[in-house]
């Protein structure tokens, strides 16, 4: 989704805001631009529809050392088409303004404006936030003073960077959407963005504003960045953090694609997550220690909520603790019943899902206590939550989640792991161990894999199917298959199929059936059900099972019997590879695939 990133210094302004901008390239754009201060003490707009490369060489005639000031943005439409004209920051009466987000009363606000005259270059409803900015600009002494009474004015969740003509000096504010500042400890370049990650390398103190703190970035302040209350008083309302990120692991290295290098991050980063909580004494929760919920609501979107079924199934089979597993999106309307003794349970990579940031919200307001699982530490959802679990993947920039998936799970497995209180010395190392060898084994399988995908990545359709706790593995694999290779898939429980989706199967459609352990024999006999119909059946199933291999086209065969309640994950990285290769052969984007973005901060 879009990205802002902006810059305070003394020269450089526009290259440092264009370098955050290449780093949020992978959350998804359509469009970029920057606007800035040049030596002349006006502001300069250049936007840009398409690629981040398209403003970069509009940018070739440029003073870049020479600027002081600067806002960027990468925009993903919300109102408006993509356009230059609607690309951000927009611009009027000398004030700049960049925003995420939505505006949900902006037709109103942009007709009061219209009847005062005010003239309107764009379909944004982010534009209708410069207007208020203008016209309070007029009644005001400071910019500051001027953005908090165009701020008080707008519902709905959005983060915004200003900055005008006068002065070397961005405002920002948000309210539920993500932003931070940052700043050196030796050096005088002042940072703000919507993503930590952008900063990596530049910033090494990150500042995480609440929501309607109005931050003032200037290098001739001291401090460079202050911090107030809408009614101008100071605010202590941030949280600050050093920056532990380095540059290095984010980068792509002999991997044709994140996606790839995520998918083979996973053994290693399993290995020193058993290590990590093994040091801990395992996952304790402060204040919820001695807490047992009467049940818990497990909240996500996406692949997190995926992982929030599996999940389920720990919670359940070893806590004896039922859980309501929903997506954000439908928990937040639909007046969940929430009731005295049951937990908030919120699974997000990003922390920053506008969905399920508004369903733990729902819960906090109902007196729930709440806890994330979370990979980006300092996020949102980290900051509302009461008590959180990091998922410790280091940064994911593939679109298609993967390695993250892993580490929820994993990270769930503790969590109920911690609620029996059962941390036996060096038990979870020796299990977590065991599923990164296994892991290692299938990445050493990848040519088969890929074999597998070139005969199969153009056929009609693709339904995956399993039973209990493969089902979610299932639907964890349709959803990478249809992200990254742009085919129709579905995961299906087996057992749903002749309820329904049978009626699809014929000699063009595949079926990737998983045949776990449980409930084996029900299992093949759907697959027979496939095969009677001519479908073509990619079996993922144990090692050395002559018969079943025999009735399937292609059979991926694996070890994992001695893996227990983790071989779920163990399948899932075969589905990882198979949509990876499937969406190499038909040449799709596969980091950053068409119409999506990382992070979902808008509904
Ligand atoms: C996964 O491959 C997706 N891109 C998407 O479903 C994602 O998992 C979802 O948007 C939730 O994101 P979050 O984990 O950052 O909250």
């Amino acid at each position: 989704m879009c990205g802002i990133v902006g810059h305070v210094g003394l020269k450089n302004s526009v290259s440092n805001v264009v370098e955050g901008l290449k780093r949020l390239e992978y959350r998804g754009y359509d469009s970029a631009g920057v606007c800035f201060k040049s030596k002349k003490s006006e502001l300069k707009l250049c936007k840009k529809s398409g690629k981040l490369q398209n403003l970069i060489d509009s940018l070739e005639e440029v003073d870049l050392e020479n600027s002081h000031a600067c806002i960027g943005h990468t925009r993903w439409a919300t109102h408006g088409e993509v356009n230059d004209t609607n690309a951000h920051p927009h611009l009027a009466e000398n004030i700049g303004i960049v925003h995420n987000g939505i505006i949900e009363n902006a037709t109103k606000l942009k007709s009061e404006l219209k009847s005062e005259g005010m003239k309107f270059l764009s379909e944004t409803d982010s534009e209708v936030f410069l207007g208020l900015v203008v016209r309070a600009f007029k009644t005001t002494k400071t910019l500051q003073e001027a953005v908090s009474i165009a701020f008080k004015q707008i519902e709905g969740n959005s983060a915004f960077l200003i900055m005008d003509k006068d002065r070397e000096e961005i405002v920002a504010i948000k309210r539920g959407a993500p932003l931070v500042c940052g700043s050196q400890s030796h050096g005088s370049d002042i940072f703000t963005s919507s993503d930590p990650y952008a900063l990596v390398g530049m910033a090494d103190t990150i500042y995480f504003p609440e929501d309607e703190v109005i931050c003032v970035l200037d290098i001739k302040t001291d401090p460079l960045i202050q911090f107030f209350e809408l009614d101008g008083s100071y605010s202590k309302r941030f949280l600050m953090q050093e920056q532990e990120m380095n540059l290095e692991l984010s980068e792509k290295g002999e991997f044709e694609h994140y996606m790839l290098k995520e998918i083979h991050e996973q053994p290693a980063l399993i290995r020193s997550f058993a290590q990590y909580y093994s040091n801990l004494g395992g996952i304790s929760f402060h204040s919820l220690t001695g807490i047992e919920p009467k049940l818990i609501h497990v909240v996500a979107c996406g692949t997190a909520w995926h992982a929030g079924l599996v999940i389920k199934n720990f919670v359940e089979k070893f806590n004896k603790i039922p859980c309501n597993v929903e997506q954000a999106s439908e928990f937040r309307y639909r007046n969940p019943l929430l009731l005295e003794g049951e937990l908030g349970l919120f699974i997000s990579q990003s922390g920053e899902t506008a969905d399920t940031l508004a369903a733990q919200e729902l819960c906090t307001k109902s007196g729930l206590k709440t806890i994330s699982v979370v990979n980006v530490e300092g996020s949102t959802l980290y900051r509302n939550c009461d008590e959180n679990m990091l998922i410790r993947a280091g940064i994911e920039i593939g679109v298609a989640s993967t390695k993250a998936f892993t580490q929820q799970v994993l990270t769930g497995y503790l969590y109920s792991s911690a609620l029996l209180k059962k941390f036996e010395d060096g038990y979870y190392i020796k299990e977590f161990n065991l599923l990164a060898d296994r892991i290692d084994s299938i990445l050493n399988r990848s040519e088969e894999i890929e074999e597998i995908a070139s005969e199969i990545y153009n056929k009609k359709g693709f339904i995956f199917t399993g039973r209990g706790s493969y089902f979610p593995i299932a639907l964890e694999g349709a959803l990478k298959l249809k992200e990254i290779a742009y085919v129709h898939a579905e995961g299906y429980a087996a057992g749903e199929l002749k309820h329904g989706p049978i009626a699809l199967i014929d000699e063009e459609m595949v079926n990737i059936a998983i045949v776990g352990k449980e409930l084996y024999d029900k299992t093949v006999s759907n697959i027979q059900e496939v095969k009677a119909r001519r479908g073509i059946i990619v079996t993922i199933g144990p090692e050395g099972d002559a018969s079943l291999e025999e009735m399937s086209d292609y059979y991926i065969g694996l070890n994992y019997t001695d893996l227990g309640d983790l071989a779920p994950l163990y399948v899932n990285v075969v589905n990882q590879l198979l949509s990876y290769y499937m969406a190499k052969f038909k040449g799709t984007d596969i980091d950053k695939p068409r119409n999506l973005a990382k992070s979902v901060t808008v509904e």
